[in-house]
């Protein structure tokens, strides 16, 4: 059966979030916002209408957005994204800001866990003269991580392996991380986009969410030069518990930075 444009739409809504429809028809017909709004009498080919349909099912399964159209924008950039990395969040523009706002000169910046590389590759294009060192333990998401360097002509030098183990003997200026610290036994995991997320990218599997924070704030002063900052994000109730490690590591000058939303959202500390 013919359908138009407009009842395409009307179908999906009533089964997905109304705004999520008209990006997957975006993305489905290879058309703008403008375009859908100024076609809506439009009449869809069947291989428009299947592959729109397609996309509106897995969508209804729980299926992140992003993974469905692979990309996600972070810092007014569009990255590649798919199951083997995280989707950027918002939230993760405030550890960018909070290191934009401490850089300076040519600075040596390390990036742990990167994922698709939201951090590292935003840093290297904004600071261009920096030397950005990127690491993961996923061979997938650094895939991910040099495509999306590639696409924003970001220099960005790719490190795989656990933590610190990947940059052994070197040191920054600033340290950042958006680690795994979801605790093992959130219901959160269990819901929404967390669902199809990778799990190594969530939670740490320790009982409390902060094994992966633990050891980054604990390696850091073996890997900042003097006067070198470290800035970590973590979860919504971890501000007081990086704050403790950061002082345990002997870090000064701790910060709580909050995100948009006026949560502490990044830690940070820096070496005397
Ligand atoms: C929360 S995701 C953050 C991804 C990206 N930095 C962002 O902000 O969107 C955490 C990342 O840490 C990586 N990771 C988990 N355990 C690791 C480890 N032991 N060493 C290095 N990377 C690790 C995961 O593969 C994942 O890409």
């Amino acid at each position: 059966m013919k359908r138009t444009v407009r009842a395409a739409l009307d179908e999906a809504a009533e089964s997905i979030d109304a705004t999520d429809a008209r990006v997957l028809a975006m993305h489905a017909w290879g058309v703008s916002r403008a375009w859908l709004a100024a076609n809506p009498r439009e009449i869809l080919t069947e291989s428009q209408g299947a592959r729109f349909d397609l996309l509106v099912a897995q969508r209804a399964l729980g299926h992140p957005v992003a993974y469905l159209v692979g990309r996600r924008e972070f810092w007014s950039r569009e990255f590649a994204v798919g199951p083997d990395v995280l989707i950027p969040r918002p939230d993760t523009e405030t550890v960018v800001e909070s290191a934009l706002a401490r850089l300076s000169g040519e600075a040596r910046v390390c990036d742990l866990g990167t994922g698709s590389g939201a951090i590292a590759v935003t840093l290297a294009c904004e600071r261009r003269g920096d030397h950005v060192v990127a690491t993961d333990a996923s061979p997938g998401a650094l895939a991910v991580a040099r495509a999306n360097a590639l696409a924003h002509g970001a220099t960005v030098e790719f490190r795989e392996g656990s933590w610190y183990a990947p940059v052994a003997g070197d040191a920054f200026d600033l340290i950042v991380s958006n680690p795994p610290y979801v605790a093992a036994r959130d219901a959160h995991l269990a819901q929404g986009d967390l669902r199809f997320e990778p799990r190594g990218a969530l939670t740490d599997e320790s009982a409390d969410g902060l094994a992966s924070l633990r050891e980054i704030i604990a390696g850091a002063p073996g890997h900042l030069l003097p006067g070198g900052w470290i800035l970590v994000e973590h979860g919504y109730d971890q501000a007081d518990a990086c704050r403790s490690l950061l002082a345990a590591a002997g870090f000064r000058g701790l910060v709580s930075i909050a995100d948009l939303a006026g949560i502490p959202r990044v830690a940070g500390g820096r070496r005397e």
